[in-house]
């Protein structure tokens, strides 16, 4: 800088600092102050203090939603929230020093002179409280909510966030960002989820800051555990507290406001094959091929952005991809679905029927002054759709019609942070917010979670009762309604691998079941042993795609030898054995909000030992299987099995679980258990889904002492009708007491691909045989395992007694 430019910026700064003081807007802090006034009115308390405003508002006896600001503006709006407030309030208690507004589960306790709001539990037990001294303050436009710690308290979730399970000391911030291999401690990326629970003195409970600004959660980072804090960039401080008992049952009231997962195409849950730079046409038929001619099981192939006509969304490139629909036609014909990316930006080309159309009708962002916004991204320069309008996500939805004409069925939504070259849109950008009018500061972290709302709802209209498959990368709190989320550029190696693990888990302690890294890593290639281990993790992480960056070496299941192609073909089976399991664990999270993958802190929350660095990234895959993640240089480990009993999947070893193991970990065989009394139910192995399996559903049990119960799930896997009723729900029960298996009578109208089933018992202590309804059945012993013969699976119950 030069001497002139030097003293123009001080000349500058000094005026607009001049100017800040007289008009009285440079950034005061505040707090909230005493109490002036209360009024209660149908599910709302408002409380007025000398500084501002908050309104506590009955959701339900566990969910209570606290609003601050200095004044609260009327409606109310949400892209994340969808539950509404349920009929009852608070009943109200007012002394000189303090309110008391009570549900049947909580009571809520407010200090007046000056304003402090803590939350009790039924009992009487503290569960979160303000921290006294400040409360929650204003800085300028930002506010904070500034939090007593609890002794040893913990936090969990915040979604797709690098660094430990537990996120004391840490510090993160809520802005979708684009970060190409990004590090391992990397902070913002893709996803914004404002929602996380702290734990402390065995009791739980949950926050989500509804505000999509930039928010920032400070788990006292560096304030020498004086307080933790969170806060917005602008609007109101708005966070639902929830205070049911569990972290399953948080997690049920957190989906409850934001919605339960979408119920996936059960193609989606086989083995997905993508790689940036697959051109033209003839080589993605190859690869098809190519998993047949190998009996590779896999049920999707990716096309990524090179499909297109220079990379103008809703395009086919004319010369790489002439003819689509035959394409699309014949990879059907082996048993793949096609998923296309899609990219928000869309380029500036008048002829180009997107621009123009977008043009014309006026979707497009634009500047205060009436300027399109203008930003680089694949196609050059973009114009991007204002997705936070009805008629931009309808005209969005609808222009589909493109792709799933030819045959497309899956949707992958990509740089919708919103990216452009550079990184920095500017703040300025203007939006519609359903016609109330914001910017860029507001918009931002929703961009990603309206464009998958678009895609969602045209694809599925333009599909004509299938399902779609969405996936994306940015998103917010609420995705889970739409889209699988995968966590974006990562790199190969086994930090990352583990990493994802982590994130994958992270991601389900905040709503999100359908979730999953690039397997293999992103960017760099990976040796041959780190991509056997990662496809072990692949077998057991949510979404199971192998995908990777232009320029790194192949790594389609046979490109790194034929070693890795025979370990491949043996991880991919054994996916494909327990899809019936997976699904039902996908329907169950449709169902109660938990997870497929599930951190151990949602059934082991007090157990102090799930959070250490070692252990941290086990967790639960469905309800019965313990999946401990292992770095490709070892070939033995340490993994930490909790409360109850565990038997290795692989070799039916028994363990007691409180207890660290030191157990073999080859490549193949990544450390994965399943739980005592656990059930696993499996099936033959297929290429692809289109592909039936055999009549015979594999019913595993594994024995413990405890009853258990399991909720096996079944519909066509392709459509809606399971919505009217067509699914097969049956509930399984075994009582190691009473020696009996029940497998409940069918419930909804649907009839099972599979006509028989085998009971298949681990482990059991001597055994004579099997009572079916009365009749005694032959049985077969293989090691420590028997079998039972094989049963008709008939609709009604199903009674055995093993005696
Ligand atoms: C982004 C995506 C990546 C994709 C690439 C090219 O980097 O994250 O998955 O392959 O763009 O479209």
């Amino acid at each position: 800088m030069n001497k002139r430019s030097r003293n123009l910026r001080c000349l500058l700064v000094w005026s607009q600092l001049v100017l800040f003081s007289l008009t009285g807007i440079q950034a005061q802090t505040f707090f909230m102050g005493n109490f002036k006034s209360v009024k209660q009115s149908g599910s709302d308390v408002t409380i007025k203090s000398e500084n501002a405003v908050v309104r506590l508002r009955y959701y339900s006896p566990t969910i209570i939603r606290i609003s601050a600001n200095k004044q609260l503006a009327e409606g109310d709006f949400s892209y994340a929230v969808i539950g509404k407030p349920q009929a009852g309030s608070f009943r109200m208690q007012e002394s000189g020093e303090k309110l008391t507004l009570s549900t049947d589960s909580l009571s809520i306790e407010i200090t007046k002179n000056p304003i402090r709001i803590q939350v009790k539990n039924h009992e009487n037990k503290q569960l979160s409280e303000e921290y006294a001294p400040f409360g929650t303050g204003w800085q300028g436009e930002e506010i904070s909510c500034y939090r007593k710690l609890f002794n040893g308290e913990k936090f969990i979730g915040l979604g797709e966030k690098t660094g430990n399970l537990d996120r004391r000391d840490s510090k993160y911030e809520m802005w979708n960002s684009d970060v190409p291999a990004y590090a391992s401690n990397a902070d913002p990326l893709y996803v914004s989820i404002p929602f996380f629970m702290g734990i402390h003195d065995s009791l739980v409970y949950g926050i989500f800051l509804d505000n999509s600004s930039r928010t920032k959660f400070d788990f006292a980072a560096s304030t020498d555990n004086l307080f933790s804090r969170f806060s917005v960039a602008e609007g109101e401080l708005n966070y639902y507290f929830f205070g049911a008992s569990t972290v399953a049952g948080i997690l049920g009231d957190y989906t409850w406001l934001t919605g339960r997962s979408w119920l996936p195409p059960i193609w989606s849950l086989g083995f997905q094959q993508s790689r940036w730079g697959y051109y033209p046409d003839k080589e993605i038929l190859d690869i098809a091929k190519s998993f047949r001619m190998k009996k590779i099981p896999c049920d999707m192939i990716y096309l990524d952005i090179d499909y297109m006509d220079a990379y103008k969304i809703f395009t086919w490139n004319p010369k790489g991809f002439s003819n689509p629909g035959a394409l699309i036609t014949e990879l059907n014909g082996l048993g793949f679905h096609v998923a296309t990316i899609v990219d928000p930006g869309i380029k500036v080309e008048p002829g180009y029927f997107a621009y123009d159309e977008g043009v014309k009708n006026d979707y497009f962002v634009k500047y205060p002054d009436g300027q399109r916004y203008i930003g680089s991204v694949w196609p050059g320069r973009c114009h991007f759709p204002d997705f936070t309008k009805d008629v931009v996500r309808q005209w969005w939805g609808n222009s589909f019609k493109r792709l799933s004409d030819p045959g497309v069925e899956g949707f992958w939504n990509d740089m919708n942070e919103p990216s452009a070259w550079g990184q920095n849109i500017p703040d300025i950008v203007q939006f519609s917010f359903e016609g109330k009018g914001s910017s860029m500061k507001q918009a931002h972290n929703v961009y990603g979670l309206n464009m998958s709302k678009a895609t969602y709802e045209g694809t599925k209209k333009l599909l004509n009762g299938r399902r779609p498959f969405i996936l994306t990368r940015a998103a917010y709190a609420g995705i889970q309604r739409y889209s699988a989320v995968w966590t974006g550029d990562n790199v190969a190696s086994d930090e990352h691998m583990l990493l994802s693990a982590r994130m994958v888990n992270s991601m389900g302690l905040s709503g999100l079941a359908f979730v999953g890294p690039d397997m293999g890593g992103f960017m760099e290639s990976p040796t041959k042993e780190l991509f056997v281990r990662w496809m072990s993790l692949g077998v057991y992480t949510p979404f199971f795609r192998n995908h990777a960056a232009k320029g790194t070496n192949r790594k389609e299941p046979w490109a790194l030898g034929e070693d890795v192609e025979s370990s491949s073909v043996k991880l991919i089976s054994q996916r494909y054995r327990l899809l019936p399991y997976i699904y039902s664990a996908f329907y169950a999270s449709t169902q109660t909000g938990l997870p497929v993958a599930r951190s151990l802190a949602i059934n082991y929350t007090y157990d102090k030992k799930i959070y250490w660095w070692k252990y941290q990234e086990e967790y639960l895959f469905g309800d019965n299987i313990l999946v401990a993640p292992v770095s490709c240089t070892q070939n033995h480990a340490k993994v930490y099995l909790p409360e109850g009993g565990w038997y290795r999947l692989s070799s039916g070893d028994f363990y007691q679980g409180q207890q660290e193991v030191m157990v073999d970990a080859p490549l193949e065989d990544l450390p994965v258990f399943v739980k005592a009394s656990g059930m696993i139910p499996m099936q033959s192995v297929v290429q692809s889904t289109s592909e039936k399996p055999s009549d015979t559903l594999d019913l595993h049990i594994y024995y413990g002492q405890a009853s258990s119960s399991y909720l096996y799930y079944e519909d066509d896997g392709l459509t809606y009708d399971y919505e009217k009723g067509s699914f097969c729900r049956r509930l399984i029960r075994f009582d190691p007491s009473s020696k009996s298996l029940t497998i409940g009578k069918s419930e909804g109208v649907y009839t099972s691909k599979f006509t028989k089933i085998r009971v298949i018992l681990h482990s059991f202590p001597s055994l004579k045989g099997f009572i079916v309804h009365g009749q005694e059945m032959p049985i077969k012993r293989s090691g420590n395992t028997i079998q039972s013969k094989v049963l008709e699976f008939r609709s009604e119950e199903i009674s055995i007694r093993i005696e």
